[in-house]
């Protein structure tokens, strides 16, 4: 009985299993695949698009007249690229009369293409690609119609990817009627109720369209309450258009798909005070000139006893830097200026950076806490201090940029010294768009930006170009360090400062062009002036 028993066991297992196996293999569990690639804008932003134009552009039949000095400051996508013309040609003009220079990049770059079409059509491509890939629904233009009787949220509502919400604040403001309709739709997930109301018809429940109606508007009003929205695309950044009806009545909003930004905080280990070895790392890049880096370390040392030095060498021969707190990063020989920047400065642990030149040297005016004080203090990501030469005068180098659209073959980018205001509280101090190379950073923030490793000479700019939009920067005068004698006398130089001259200041024809190419194709401008 008992072996009966376990025989029949074995045989119901047995065929549970294949039974199982058969449903798995005819009901597989559907995974569904979804559409990330970079398509063109969906139906729902072409149909607002459209409605734009015409809600933007009514009343033609009314005349006006034109506000000159307002109507100039518009940008009409058509930026000049056009320089001051050099009248006078005088020794040192530029000092008594600075003017601006423009450079056609088009002219820079493409002539000396052999297949120039080929560069704007790949140029073309890669800026089609960046527009989408960048390009938020959120930055879609809505405009709310006058007299909707649509009550809907305008902003501030937002999803985690995949999760569910309840839409805030819809709602209907009409006279009673026989019916009140209103009908709701989304691209990226689906549409439900968290709860049923009495006298409410609901249909396309948890589809991406769903439509609500009841005889009793107050009915109708609390259904509203509970409209829920789940995200069923996965973006890690993006956002769903809803589009809101009711009769010939129609509203749009956003609603933010996203992960939560997770925060970077460091720990300084102390409470009261800036501990400047806690919170600040020095960076560095040093080629073929060991006299000067020994020279720096030894004036930090006296100011900033253990302050961790970073130091980034591709010297072919390198030779030993010694002492305390100091980490030295051997590159292969003659990587360059930005690869070592890059590389002193992903091996930062502290909250801040502190970037110098080997040739520079601290003095007694270089308070490392003013620059963490004001970078505590307000919402700068970088400060810039001033460089003193060996004559006693100091430069701040500040510089302000402005991209103006210039259409299909590129924007122009204008450089001009100056700046845009002072901060309150820090008399010193301004805010900028460029700084000079003596600045300190929030490391999290410089890292995501990043440093070109091409440009290997030089690169400065190139920097704060990539960093426009993202670097909040600063830069305050009576933060100085100094620059180690750079007029000497050629016949007065050691063999070490003369090599280094032929390498840095040797630009040749590849490296102008490398870094025309920055501009032209990776930054896509047609232009660049300055003064
Ligand atoms: C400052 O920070 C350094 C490095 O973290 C630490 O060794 C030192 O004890 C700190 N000094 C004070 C006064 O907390």
């Amino acid at each position: 009985m008992r072996a009966i028993s376990k025989k029949g066991l074995v045989l119901v297992m047995i065929s549970g299993f294949l039974l199982l196996s058969l449903i798995y293999l005819w009901f597989p569990v559907k995974k569904q695949s979804v559409d990330i690639g970079l398509t063109q804008r969906g139906h729902i932003e072409k149909l607002l698009m459209e409605k734009n134009k015409d809600t933007l552009s009514s009343y033609h039949d009314v005349p006006y007249v034109l506000k000159e000095s307002v109507s100039r400051q518009l940008a009409y996508g058509t930026c000049e690229c056009r320089g001051d013309e050099n009248k006078i040609n005088l020794p040192l003009p530029r000092i008594l009369f600075p003017r601006v220079w423009a450079n056609n990049l088009n002219h820079a770059y493409l002539e000396s293409d052999p297949d120039p079409g080929g560069v704007i059509g790949r140029r073309d491509k890669e800026y089609s690609a960046f527009q989408r890939r960048s390009y938020s629904p959120a930055d879609l233009l809505i405009v709310a119609e006058a007299n909707s009787p649509l009550q809907y949220p305008t902003q501030g509502v937002e999803v985690r990817p995949m999760k569910t919400i309840i839409i805030p604040g819809l709602g209907l403001k009409q006279d009673p009627r026989p019916t009140h309709t209103v009908s709701l739709s989304v691209t990226m997930g689906t549409l439900d109720v968290a709860a049923t109301v009495v006298g409410v018809s609901i249909s396309g429940a948890g589809q991406n369209t769903m439509g609500l109606s009841s005889s009793v508007l107050s009915q109708l009003n609390r259904q509203l309450q509970f409209v829920t929205y789940t995200n069923t695309l996965f973006h890690p950044k993006t956002a769903d258009t809803v589009l809101y009806g009711s009769g010939g009545h129609k509203a749009a909003f956003t609603i933010k798909v996203g992960h939560r930004a997770i925060p970077k905080l460091f720990n300084s280990g102390t409470n009261e005070g800036y501990n400047i070895s806690a919170l600040v790392t020095i960076a560095t890049k040093t080629f073929l000139r060991y006299d000067k880096l020994r020279d720096m370390i030894n004036s930090v040392r006296k100011y900033y006893p253990t302050v961790l030095i970073v130091i980034a060498d591709d010297n072919e021969h390198p030779q030993p830097v010694t002492g305390p707190h100091i980490d030295r990063y051997i590159m292969p020989f003659g990587k360059g200026w930005f690869a070592g920047r890059n590389l002193a400065v992903s091996q930062v642990t502290t909250k801040y950076v502190l970037w110098v030149d080997d040739d520079f040297l601290f003095t007694e005016s270089t308070k490392l806490e003013k620059m963490v004080d004001i970078l505590e203090k307000t919402t700068l990501d970088l400060v810039g201090g001033a460089v003193t030469e060996v004559t006693g005068y100091s430069a701040t180098y500040q510089h302000t940029f402005s991209v103006d659209e210039g259409g299909s073959e590129g924007d122009c980018l204008h450089i001009r010294q100056g700046h845009y205001h002072s901060i309150q509280g820090f008399p010193s101090c301004v805010v900028a768009d460029a700084v000079i190379n003596f600045f300190m950073a929030r490391t999290d923030k410089i890292l995501r930006v990043g440093f070109n490793p091409q440009l290997s000479r030089r690169g400065h700019l190139e920097f704060f170009v990539d960093a426009l939009g993202s670097l909040h920067v600063g830069s305050c005068s009576d933060v100085k360090i100094g620059h180690a004698s750079k007029i000497v006398l050629p016949w007065s130089k050691s063999e070490s400062a003369k090599s280094y001259d032929r390498f840095r200041y040797s630009f040749t024809n590849s490296e102008g062009r490398m870094q025309t190419e920055v501009y032209y194709f990776k930054n896509r401008l047609k232009c660049m002036s300055s003064n």
